[in-house]
Order: structure tokens, then sequence, then C-alpha cells
């Protein structure tokens, strides 16, 4: 299990993409296309949106499970673009006939909900299609099997959103259903062969399964930063909806928190270790954070320890994974916030009060940089101190090992801390 301990871009899709070697089934549960997952392999750049980022192995089945929002379009380029770098997912893909399609309205109503109360999404229609799912109106991949029904569906989606958009939003709406229906009917013909009860796969495998999660704990809609949030189960606690495996399934399996050694987050809402002006700007160009959907800035930061011991309790990580360390090499001091000053009160534990998180002051340990390049270092016997002794208040903090570390965008830009049992298997039958 590889989850994003933070906001969101912690550098996931490379260690997946590493991981994968060992696991010949690679799972992505939650979120879709408002996921940007970049793998680096010998120079050349992809970066995953839907499919599972281990689907870059040959011999990776890769599964889109039921908890996903699944925009046929955006899969559709997407299998067709890794055709074209010369990678053939065709048979290799499997989609839960569960999981609810993300179609043109959802989009265009993600815009109109931006236009007030703006939260920065990617505009990719997430939150509509999870409005729909749990308002009960979604349409699933299901329901492509049968032509009529689907196209009943779809009306009756796309009057609801006319509705929106002209009487609330007072906005022409030009969608419509014939078009929308040949398009995805298109789509569904060159995928149909991918479409199983996905559930029992996963529960005949029962072991050498990578889950990657999307997003990052604090954009969990239940434990994140709500309502800055994204609208699935970002953390670990999305993985039995997402997957439609009981609990006990995941009992056996290692989990794994990938964070930045220090912070980013993209879009709306409050952020206590902030670096604004000249200070975030040198972070942003030296760690290259502009985002891999959407090409925006990262808001960049120092290390939020508070948020990621909260993050490991949220998730009970097993280990955690460090990246972007390099990052930091050239600094005289790096720090880590280690608590809050709310309205004059220190404090370790992450508010559910958004308002209590936006008045967070952080209180900083400065610790001393290491001026020297970790860059690609593939042993941790070649760490400067600094680094280490980073890295080891890091462990402090938080009660858990920095297993790996990740030392460059690159698929062998790493050093393994620790050892950790790579061949999982579940005891679930
Ligand atoms: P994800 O969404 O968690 O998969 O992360 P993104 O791909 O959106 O953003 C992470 C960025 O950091 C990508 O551009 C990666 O190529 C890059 N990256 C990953 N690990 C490292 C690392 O250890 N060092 C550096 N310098 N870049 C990294
Ligand atoms: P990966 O998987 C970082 C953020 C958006 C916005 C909020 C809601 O690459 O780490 P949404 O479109 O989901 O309704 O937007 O969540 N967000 C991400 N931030 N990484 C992501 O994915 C994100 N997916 C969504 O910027 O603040
Ligand atoms: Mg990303």
């Amino acid at each position: 299990m590889i989850l994003g301990a933070q906001w969101g871009d912690e550098g996931k899709g490379k260690i997946v993409d590493l991981l994968s070697e060992h696991f010949p089934v690679s799972v992505r549960y939650q979120g879709g296309s408002n996921a940007g997952h970049t793998v680096i392999v010998k120079d050349r750049k992809f970066v995953l949106h839907l499919l599972p980022t281990g689907i870059l192995h040959a011999d990776v089945v890769g599964v889109i499970a039921q908890g996903m929002v699944l925009d046929l379009e955006v899969l559709d380029s997407e299998i067709e673009s890794l055709r074209e770098k010369g990678v053939e997912v065709k048979d290799r893909l499997l989609i839960s006939d569960r999981t609810h399609l993300v179609l043109p309205y959802h989009k265009l109503l993600d815009r109109l909900f931006e236009k007030k109360g703006s939260i920065g999404t990617t505009l990719r229609g997430i939150g509509p299609a999870y409005m729909f799912k749990h308002g009960r109106r979604g349409i699933r991949v299901s329901d492509l099997e049968d032509g009529e029904l689907f196209k009943e569906k779809l009306r009756d989606n796309l009057s609801f959103a006319k509705e929106i958009c002209e009487k609330v939003y007072r906005e022409s709406f030009e969608l419509n259903a014939d078009s929308i229906y040949e398009k995805s009917m298109r789509i569904y013909e060159k995928i149909r062969h991918a479409i199983t009860d996905v559930s029992r796969y996963l529960m005949d495998r029962a072991e050498g399964i990578l889950f990657e999660g999307a997003q990052g704990t604090l954009l969990d809609i239940d434990m994140g930063t709500y309502p800055f949030v994204t609208s699935s189960n970002s953390s670990a606690l999305g993985l039995s909806n997402g997957t439609g495996l009981s609990p006990k399934f995941f009992k056996n399996s290692y989990f794994l928190g990938v964070a930045k050694a220090y912070t980013t987050r993209v879009g709306e809402g409050p952020f206590p270790t902030e670096l604004e002006g000249e200070e975030g700007d040198n972070l942003r160009e030296l760690g290259g954070e502009f985002g891999s959907t959407t090409g925006r800035p990262r808001r960049c930061g120092w290390l939020d320890l508070v948020a990621l011991k909260y993050s490991v309790e949220v998730n009970g990580f097993d280990g955690l994974i460090m990246t972007k360390l390099d990052v930091l090499d050239g600094f005289e001091e790096v720090k880590v916030c280690v608590a809050y000053d709310i309205d004059g009160e220190k404090t370790t534990s992450f508010p559910a009060s958004l308002d209590r998180l936006s008045r967070a002051k952080p209180v900083y340990e400065v610790l001393k940089g290491w001026k020297d390049s970790t860059k690609s270092l593939k042993s941790k016997e070649r760490l400067p101190k600094g680094a280490l002794d980073f890295i080891r208040f890091v462990e402090d903090y938080t009660s858990r090992e920095v297993v790996m570390l990740s030392t460059g965008p690159k698929r062998d830009e790493y050093a393994w801390l620790t050892e950790i049992p790579l061949k999982i298997s579940s005891s679930f039958t």
C-alpha cells in the first residue's frame, strides 16, 4: 500500500513504479484523472492520471477498482499515448463494473461550482461525479452494457445538470445526450473486454498486489482539511470501499507513506508552514513544483511534522519513504515544524477545525543544513551526516522509520535505509 502522506504530489508515482517490479498486480482505487503520477525511466517521462502506475511494467496487470471515478475520454487517450510510447496495456487492464463514470456535465459543473467558494480543483469533474454517486444518480461502468439504459440515465443526468446550470448559474447548457452517448459507446467497445468484477479478482489473488493511493491524506474527504479536499477517501480509509474488499483483507499488508522532505499544496486551503515570497519561490524553482495535471505552481513550505504525524496515525503507516531530500541539499539551515501555536497555545495535534488550522502558526526546530549533494545516492553509507540527522529527527518525531529515500526523479535514484518485506501476502481467504 503506497499512500500520499501530505497534500498530494509526494512522488507516489515514482515509488509505485519502482516497487512494481515486485508486484504482478497494481491497483488504483479512488480519485480519478485529478491525479498526476510522474515516472521517469531512462529520460522518458510518463505522467499517469487514471491508469495504475505499475502498468508501465510489461508484465503487470493494472486494475481500476470501484472507488475511482472514470473519465472514458481520458482513459482512451492515456491508453493511446502509452501505446505511442511503446507500452501496450490492452490485455493487462481490468476495470471494475461498479466504477462510476465522469461525464462532460460533471466537468462543466466542476467549473461552475468553482465560481462560488473556490476550492481550486483540477476541474476534472471529480467532485460532481462523486456528488452524483452519493446522491444516487451516478452512472456506472456496468450501465454501459445496456445502451438503452445508459441513454436513459444520461438523459436524466443531463436534465438535472441543465437545471443547475441554467437556473442556478444562469449559463447556457449545450451538452446533448446523443453525442455523449456515441463517444462513450465508441470507447466502451474498445475497453469492454477489460470490464469485470474486480473485487472477486483481487480476492482470488490475495497476494502480490500493490495498492496505489492518489492525492494524499490531508486531501481526504473525511480526514483532510475539509472542505479544501478532494471528494474521495485518499487516506488508507478508502482502501476497503474503494476496492470492495473487507478491511480484513488488508490485515497483513504493509502500509507505506510517501512524504516529501518539505511540503507542497496545490489549490486553496490552510497550509501552516507555507513560505510566501522569495523563500517559497526558491523552493518551487529548486523542486520543480508545478502541477503534473494542471501545470499550476504548487505552494511550498517547510516540512510539517505535526501534519505528518497525524497522517502516520490516520493511516497506520508501517514505514515512510522520503522523497526530494535532494531539493534541500544547498540550504544553510532546514526548518521543521514541531508544533502549532494556535491563539497563544502550543499544540501538537492536527485540528479538525479549519478555522483553528488557519490560525496555526508553525513552531520550528531549526536543523543545520548538510550543504552536500544527496542527489542520485544509492546507499545510506554515503549520506551526509546532516541529512541523516534530518531523517532521524523525522523518525523520532513520527515514531516511524524512513525505510527508503528517493534521491531524484528517475527510477534508479533511491536508497533503502532499512529492508522491508517485499513479498507480502494476505492471509485472507
Ligand atoms: P505524485 O502525484 O505523488 O506521483 O507526484 P508528482 O508526480 O505529481 O510530483 C512529484 C514530482 O517530483 C515529479 O516531477 C517527480 O518526477 C519528482 N520526484 C519524485 N521523487 C523525486 C526525488 O526524490 N527528487 C527529486 N528532485 N524529484 C523527485
Ligand atoms: P496526486 O495523485 C495534489 C487537489 C486540488 C484541489 C483539491 C480538490 O497527483 O497527488 P479535485 O479536482 O480533486 O476536486 O480538487 O485537491 N488535488 C491534488 N493535489 N495532487 C493530486 O493528486 C491532487 N488531486 C487533487 O488541487 O486543491
Ligand atoms: Mg501528482
